[in-house]
């Protein structure tokens, strides 16, 4: 993973309930790398802790990134180091990459964000103002005081195409996916969802029984649910490394991660929870037992790959070319 650029926090400020705008420039205030509309970026955060988040202002500006960071209650260092961050500090961060950009048919777009799944999507939608494209932005929260970035949403061009759901509201409609599919002509929107697991599958879920066509959904994870990574029927296994032929045992509470580095052998991870692919490593043999949400479910039934921080193994043998 690289680190290709140095940028200062040059301000913080809290847009939400438990999240911090942060605003980014470059350490030699020359211009950032440029981003599309959905891009993320890697920032360093201490010797093993790397995160992702998603860059939340417009494409059209050079000089500075801002990020949306909601601080996690179960933070395993990312999100809380981030918060308590003071401006003026130092980070090293990755150029932009996009696994979730806009497609090239923009006819028309529907924007579906769950909690802090606006961040990319607010990117996109000041992106699709700029081309003066049509779209919608549907925007869940469970509470008012979890309503981000408001200014940017409710005063600005964006407000006419946004509809607000805030579940612990009486008298404002609740979100409905099914009738949001329904009333959209799908075969002429792209769907862009963002959110929590558990939100994400929710909607595709009702899009699947809708029968939206699947190249219409693009999504972004932002956490796994949790029973993907507190399975009771995990097993021990082991883990060959072919070209060090090295071996270790891999029990039920640790991962394949851990075991391997305590036998001194470091594979590089970032999110440790299969939604960066940064860990991807080639298995040779064996079949392993995905657990993540990088991988496309034919990538998956190929078993020729696997992210060792979340996967586990189906047989008792994996063979992994390290
Ligand atoms: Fe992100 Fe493994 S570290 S998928």
């Amino acid at each position: 993973m690289s680190f290709e650029q140095q940028v200062i926090v040059r301000r913080k400020r809290l847009v939400a309930e438990r999240i911090l705008e942060i605003e980014l420039v470059a350490r030699d205030a020359s211009l950032l790398a440029p981003f599309s509309a959905g891009a993320h970026i890697d920032v360093r955060l201490g010797e093993n802790i790397v995160r992702q988040y998603s860059l939340c202002n417009s494409p059209s500006e050079r000089d500075r990134y801002l990020l949306g960071v909601q601080l996690e209650t179960a933070s395993r260092g990312g999100s809380r180091a981030l918060h308590e961050l003071s401006e003026g500090a130092i980070l090293d961060v990755s150029k932009p990459r996009n696994r979730f950009p806009l497609a090239e048919d923009r006819s028309h777009s529907v924007l579906i964000a769950g909690g802090i799944g606006i961040t990319p999507l607010l990117s996109m939608a000041e992106q699709l103002v700029c081309e003066a494209m049509p779209f919608d932005l549907h925007y869940c929260v469970r509470t008012r005081a979890a309503v981000a970035f408001k200014e940017r949403i409710f005063s600005g061009p964006i407000l006419e195409a946004t509809n607000l759901y805030v579940s612990d509201e009486l008298g404002l409609s609740k979100f409905d996916a099914e009738a949001l599919f329904h009333r959209t002509l799908p075969e002429r929107s792209n769907f862009y969802i963002c959110g929590p697991f558990g939100f994400i599958e929710h909607v595709l879920k009702a899009a699947a029984s809708c029968g939206v066509d699947k190249s219409r959904l693009h999504r972004e994870h932002f956490h796994i649910d949790p029973v993907l990574t507190t399975d009771t029927t995990v097993r021990t296994f082991t883990v060959k490394l072919a070209r060090s032929e090295l071996s270790v045992v891999v029990n039920e509470r640790e991962t394949i991660i851990d075991a391997l580095a305590s036998i001194g052998v470091d594979v590089p991870v970032s999110c440790e929870q299969g939604v960066c692919g940064t860990c991807l490593t080639t298995v040779l043999s064996g079949e392993p037992d995905h657990r993540d949400v990088y991988l496309t479910d034919d990538e998956k039934r190929l078993n020729n790959c696997l992210t060792p921080c979340c996967s586990r193994s189906k047989s008792l043998t994996l063979t992994l070319d390290l």
